[in-house]
């Protein structure tokens, strides 16, 4: 049997540059993309994909069960692929409801529609139910604190972190107690193509060709390990063709930066790559605000088991893959110019007031 592929929130972020990369390496398999398209989800991430006989977009929620059910069986789908969230710390801290809609409840409606299809069709060929999250469900690590693996206890710290935490338990029961084929990767920060403007680095390339300030929380000493996009796809794709059912992978870039220096690091790479930046030094902009509230110091992984056990790990450098992306943020300013929108803009004077 081929695959035949359920992507939720394949028109995000993490989402479609993982359609990219499976439609260009596995052209014989089917993908049906589920997204809603929140003001997160952007269907021109996927304009090369539409109309293509090996495609489906579906623009829908993941909480309405009618349609999931009526898309698995109608599809055949033997793998899903759910990246479909809310994603924002900032945001889950303005408004939690919607975290625990989507995260939680929109993921317990994914699986209890998977179960079915999957107890109806079982017999007939090999089904995963991957689901991507984030290593922020293991809280805060301290500086001298080891990274996170695979058995730190969890201790999610905002909304977002909780929601997704309550999500990779009720994945995990699924595989406990029914034996559903689950697979978990909790991975850190991504960053590359497609990054929505309002996480740390589409926002710093975008204000600083803009001549915006550049908005460092608190002391700037906040410590991220960076993955580039295209490295946690490899990722997902050896754990759907090589992980095992029931297990989870902690997903890394080995790279851990404090904010601050990330920021300047982007500084210097626009002040080289930019010809006309409003303001030069990029420098000049850096501006340290209000903290987030509860922010985390320090995230970390471990990404030996997935390194031991299948082969992978991350091939782009921090200094390489910022490169890549201020590029491409420099190369595609139509794509974010539209999404200034009047809601972002609305939601960027909330947050930074
Ligand atoms: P994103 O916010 O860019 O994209 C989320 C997508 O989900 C959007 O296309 C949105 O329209 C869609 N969506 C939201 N609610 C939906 C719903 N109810 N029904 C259907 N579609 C819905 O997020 P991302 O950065 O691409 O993250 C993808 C996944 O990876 C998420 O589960 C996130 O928790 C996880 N993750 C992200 C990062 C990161 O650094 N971006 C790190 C760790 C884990
Ligand atoms: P973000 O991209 O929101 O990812 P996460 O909160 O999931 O790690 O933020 C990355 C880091 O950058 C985090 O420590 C918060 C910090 N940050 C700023 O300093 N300023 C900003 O304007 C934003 C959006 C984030």
């Amino acid at each position: 049997m081929s695959t035949r592929l359920l992507v939720t929130g394949g028109a995000g972020f993490i989402g479609s540059n993982f359609v990219h990369r499976w439609c260009e390496l596995y052209p014989d398999d089917h993908v049906v993309v589920l997204d809603a398209l929140t003001y997160a989800g952007n269907i021109a991430n996927l304009a090369s994909f539409v109309g293509q006989e090996n495609f489906r977009f579906v623009q829908g929620n993941i909480c309405d069960r009618e349609l999931v059910d009526k898309l698995l069986e109608e599809e055949n789908i033997n793998i899903v692929a759910h990246f479909a969230a809310e994603s924002h710390v900032d945001r889950s801290i303005m408004g939690p409801g919607a975290f625990v809609q989507t995260n939680v409840v929109g993921t317990f409606t994914l699986l209890e529609a998977f179960r079915q299809h999957w107890e109806a069709n079982s017999k007939n060929g090999d089904f995963r139910f991957l689901h991507v999250s984030t290593d922020e469900v293991y809280g805060s690590l301290g500086t001298d604190d080891p990274a996170f693996s695979e058995t730190t206890p969890y201790a999610p710290n905002s909304p977002y972190s909780a929601s997704k935490a309550g999500s990779d338990h009720l994945v995990r029961a699924y595989y406990h107690t029914y034996g559903m084929p689950t697979i978990i990767t909790n991975c850190s920060n991504n960053y590359g193509p497609y990054h929505f403007p309002e996480k740390l680095i589409p926002l710093m390339c975008i204000n600083t060709l803009i001549g915006k300030a550049l908005p460092v929380y608190g002391d700037g000493k906040n410590v991220r390990d960076w993955l580039y996009v295209g490295d946690h796809c490899s990722a997902l794709d050896v754990v759907i063709h090589r992980g095992l059912p029931g297990e989870t992978y902690n997903i890394g870039g080995n790279n851990e930066v404090k904010n601050i220096h990330l920021v300047e690091m982007l500084c210097e790479l626009m002040d080289e790559l930019a010809p006309d930046l409003p303001v030069r030094p990029a420098k000049k902009l850096i501006t340290f605000v209000k903290d987030r509230p509860g922010h985390d110091r320090r995230y970390a992984i471990d990404a030996t088991k997935i390194k031991t056990q299948l082969g992978w790990t991350p091939s782009i450098k921090v200094e390489q893959g910022l490169r890549l992306t201020v590029e491409w943020y420099l190369n595609h300013r139509d794509w974010w110019e539209v999404l200034l929108s009047e809601e972002y803009k609305a939601y960027y004077r909330e947050n930074y007031r």
